[in-house]
């Protein structure tokens, strides 16, 4: 929560003491009311400030959530496949690049921002953001793949991948997690175990999880979502 007289300045609505000025003169509405006093307090996640009727907003970090359909390349041109971009809406579209890559056929999860410094640390092999996906396979994962995967996995051309996470859900299905972002890395794992992907999705990355966004759908994640990545 914070004072709505200190958000109006940290949103380039004028000085403190215009700020000032402007509650007084009554221009200054909190979802929908009139509000003079700027010692109140909104949350900026979930209150509507406007000014003279226009919403304002902090020029704060942009991290978008989009829910990928397959048939789309994780890259920001491409000559003959259609683009992720093509999902953003015109106005975030050339702000924002994508954080990390899914592959073509693979849905789910996939995060853009404006912020150079946020990206860098989140497709950061240090960082170790675990990503979780969901996949369908041929044959069934058993205990001695789980070790496997908890020492880790050696793929077919001998890259050896760090420890991670299988979680065999039955028949053909199970849930992985990586933290890290080599080629095809989840299907190769899968793969050098015996058991090629017919389907991926991921589902979440650090404590941020997809949720019910529907498919092709993108949405802007609030600053308390975007903190959950880095936790
Ligand atoms: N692993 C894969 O194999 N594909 C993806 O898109 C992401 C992780």
């Amino acid at each position: 929560m914070e004072r709505l007289d200190k958000f109006l300045c940290d949103c380039g609505a004028g000085s403190r003491s215009q700020v000032k000025g402007i509650l007084k003169s009554g221009r200054v509405t909190l979802d929908g009311k009139p509000i003079k006093d700027g010692s109140v307090k909104l949350d900026p996640d979930k209150n509507e400030v406007c000014l003279d009727g226009e919403r304002i907003e902090k020029e704060g970090t942009l991290v978008l959530m989009l829910n990928k359909p397959m048939g789309y390349v994780t890259a920001t041109e491409d000559a003959t496949e259609p683009t992720v971009m093509e999902l953003l809406p015109a106005g975030w579209r050339s702000r924002v690049k994508p954080i990390g890559r899914l592959d073509k056929q693979t849905e789910g999860l996939l995060l853009f921002t404006d912020d150079g410094d946020l990206l860098h640390r989140l497709i950061s092999p240090k960082k170790e953001v675990p990503k979780l996906y969901y996949a369908k396979h041929e044959g069934t994962a058993g205990e001695d793949d789980v070790k496997a995967f908890r020492e880790g996995v050696t793929l077919k051309d001998g890259t050896v991948c760090l420890p991670a996470k299988l979680e065999p859900l039955g028949e053909g299905e199970s849930l992985v997690t990586v933290c890290e972002g080599k080629y095809h890395q989840v299907r190769r794992m899968l793969a050098s175990r015996g058991m090629p992907v017919t389907y991926l999705e991921r589902r979440a990355e650090g404590s941020l999880v997809l949720g019910d966004l529907p498919r092709g759908q993108v949405r802007k994640l609030s600053q308390t979502e975007i903190n959950l990545l880095e936790k």
